[in-house]
């Protein structure tokens, strides 16, 4: 850590120049609407404070904030990656993904290296966040190409952001059964239910 000799002062600039950074260029991918700072459960900011290898699943009906939910979460692991109590080790590598953009990325029709490259990329990212993970249906051969991204984050305990409509068990018909089960076992007791109105409704009228 070439840095620890420039002292306090010069490393906390420097960190804070990194988060800054890491945050403004993930603001630039944020959806226009999901950009705002919003509150979100309490599960989630333990989740963020407590840097297990746990993933985080964000269930609920249409409407009651999921997407934004993660997308908040995602600027809070953010801060908190380039935070005092963790140790310096090199820049974030986060992903955000819809599913069903996920899944037409990871079609066998594709060019075979994009697709190899994609994969090992978010096996090897430190956050990937998949959005209405069951939005879509999915071939098996897609159904492998998720097992082989999931099951490498898991035995690493690498954690994963979902956000989905149903519960980590009824996956299976998505996903397959492996996939949706390696996702319960990584989210464990992050399972957080969102209950409320639709607030797109909330807006139209
Ligand atoms: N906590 C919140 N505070 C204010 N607006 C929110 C909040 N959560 C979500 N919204 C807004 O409500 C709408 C629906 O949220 P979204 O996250 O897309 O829902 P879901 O993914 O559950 O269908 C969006 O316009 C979003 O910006
Ligand atoms: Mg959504």
């Amino acid at each position: 850590m070439q840095h620890d000799s420039d002292g306090p002062d010069l490393r906390k600039e420097w960190l804070h120049q990194r988060t800054y950074g890491a945050l403004t260029r993930f603001h630039d991918t944020t959806p226009m609407i999901y950009r705002k700072a919003i509150d979100v459960p309490t599960e989630v900011t333990e989740w963020v404070a407590g840097w297990g290898g746990s993933s985080l699943f964000l269930t609920g009906a249409i409407g009651v904030g999921k997407t934004h939910t993660a997308w908040e979460t995602c600027r809070r692991w953010l801060k908190a990656f380039y935070g005092p109590d963790r140790a310096w080790n090199g820049a974030a590598n986060i992903y955000t993904y819809r599913s069903t953009a996920l899944f037409d990325a990871l079609r066998p029709d594709g060019p075979d290296d994009v697709r190899r490259t994609l994969i090992k990329t978010l096996q090897d990212a430190d956050l990937v966040f998949v959005d209405d993970l069951a939005a879509a249906k999915v071939t098996e051969w897609t159904q492998e190409r998720l097992f082989e991204i999931f099951d490498e984050r898991y035995i690493n305990r690498r954690p994963v952001i979902v956000t989905s409509d149903v519960l980590p068990p009824e996956l299976g018909p998505v996903t397959g059964p492996r996939v949706a089960s390696r996702l319960g076992e990584m989210c464990g007791s992050s399972v957080v239910l969102m209950e409320g109105d639709d607030r797109r409704r909330g807006e139209a009228a």
